[in-house]
């Protein structure tokens, strides 16, 4: 066993027996680890052979994290190991030509995000490493690069800028405008955990705007949900990840996701869920209600024990009403996410632009127009009787969006939620 002074047993993310202090977090592949120590004879090829499978069991980028479950199997000292991140840190600086990195600033189910210095303008940017298993997904690739450059032709106050695409040292990575403040998800996760009713609505909006810019470039999202929202202190809300590819269908990605669960899929669109290929901007109208649901009601639109389970309520479980959770909430803000998170992508919002106009509605403390429209127009008794949106295609109904009601259109979730609200309105009155 190794002395103490030697163990580094801790799990913070930032060892600082191996880090030195004041050195930023850094990335590496267990590879990158790997040759490192058989370059400095620490190791020969049959330890590295044995080493590389609890290297990526790890899933890490985190070359602390990683240097240090070697130093637990193999026994490398304190001093070695620092050595060998010394040696990374200046391998590292020649991989990403141009940009330096800094710290970390968080990881999601496709890559680690850094804060780094772009070297040329002299200022702070954020970049996206993506994880080696999409890295090594030719066809992910291709549409990465893609996606990206479709990306980099938006320019809009409420995106993310993208700023550059490429690959260097084995890495592929992502580089985007440096956002200061927090997500979403990270809000709704601290003390404040829902969000008024206002604030929420003009967060939204801003997103709204920012789906419209990208709607009118023919990019559709795919992955809107509170950790790719940020919000700076001033007030200024930020899409991110936009033009960031999902893996080559959603289907792929949610079977991964079914294995592994890595994040529950709380604001996916039912015909994403059904592997749908076409998904268009009303996918990204779906994903911003359940985060608006959300926001304003300090829960996910639909939950379960499992992946399956919230994938199968997102596909067929009618909605609680938002403002059945939280009373507070004015029935236009219920009747606006209802009309966003139809199971039907006919009985949604048709474009980003109409949900800007029935937010503004909100904001102006008058009802959302376009959405009464279509619910007064709504005749009950025939949509009681009419398909619902089924998984074999999107119900009966091809008559066009707006104007005329869709039978087919408005879907279960809003019938049955409409006969819930006149239910506790008789019971509230008994
Ligand atoms: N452009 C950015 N500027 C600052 N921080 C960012 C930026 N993009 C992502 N982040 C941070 O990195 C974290 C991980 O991002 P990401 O890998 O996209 O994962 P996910 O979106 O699945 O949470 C985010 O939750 C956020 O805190
Ligand atoms: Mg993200």
């Amino acid at each position: 066993m190794a002395p103490p002074s030697d163990s580094i047993g801790s799990d913070s993310p930032v060892d600082p027996s191996i880090v030195p202090p004041g050195t930023a977090v850094l990335p590496a592949s267990p590879e990158d680890i790997l040759e490192i120590l058989l370059g400095h004879g620490l190791i020969d090829q049959d330890e590295a052979k044995q080493l590389k499978s609890p290297l990526n069991e790890k899933q890490t980028t985190d070359a602390s994290r990683l240097i240090r479950t070697v130093v637990k199997l193999e026994g490398i000292t304190k001093n070695q190991a620092r050595r060998v991140f010394r040696d990374l840190a200046s391998l590292r600086e020649q991989k990403i030509p141009g940009y330096i990195l800094l710290d970390k600033l968080g990881k999601g189910a496709g890559g680690t995000v850094y804060k780094a210095k772009q070297i040329s303008m002299n200022r702070e940017v954020a970049i996206k490493l993506l994880h080696g298993r999409l890295a090594r997904n030719p066809d992910y690739l291709q549409r990465f690069v893609k996606e990206a450059h479709v990306a980099a032709r938006c320019s809009h106050n409420n995106i993310v800028q993208a700023i550059d695409v490429g690959s260097a040292g084995g890495h592929h990575f992502f580089v985007m405008e440096l956002i200061k403040g927090q997500t979403i998800a990270e809000m709704l996760q601290g003390p404040k955990k829902i969000f008024g009713e206002k604030e929420a609505t003009e967060i939204i909006l801003q997103i709204a705007h920012a789906l419209d810019h990208a709607a009118r470039r023919g990019l559709v999202h795919r992955d809107i949900k509170p950790s790719n929202i940020m919000l700076t202190s001033e007030g200024v809300a930020k899409l991110a990840d936009l033009g960031l590819a999902r893996e080559a269908t959603d289907q792929e990605a949610i079977e991964r996701e079914r294995g592994l669960t890595i994040g529950t899929p709380y604001y996916i669109a039912p015909e994403q869920i059904r592997g749908k290929d076409d998904v268009d901007t009303r996918a990204d109208i779906y994903s911003l209600g359940a985060t608006f649901y959300h926001m304003v009601t300090g829960q996910p639109p639909f939950q379960g024990g499992n992946v399956h389970e919230v994938l199968e309520k997102h596909m067929k479980e009618a909605l609680v009403p938002p403002d059945h959770l939280n009373p507070k909430l004015s029935s236009g803000v219920g009747e606006v996410i209802e009309i966003m998170m139809a199971k039907n992508p006919k009985a949604r919002y048709q474009k980003p632009e109409d949900l800007i106009i029935d937010l503004e509605c909100l904001l102006n403390n008058e009802p959302p127009k376009l959405a009464r429209q279509r619910i007064k127009a709504a005749d009950l008794d025939s949509l009681a009787e009419g398909e619902s949106y089924s998984e074999h295609g999107e119900g009966p109904s091809e008559m066009p969006g707006w104007v005329i009601p869709s039978l087919a259109g408005l879907g279960g979730a809003l019938i049955l939620s409409l006969l819930a609200n006149l239910l506790l309105a008789l019971k509230g009155r008994g």
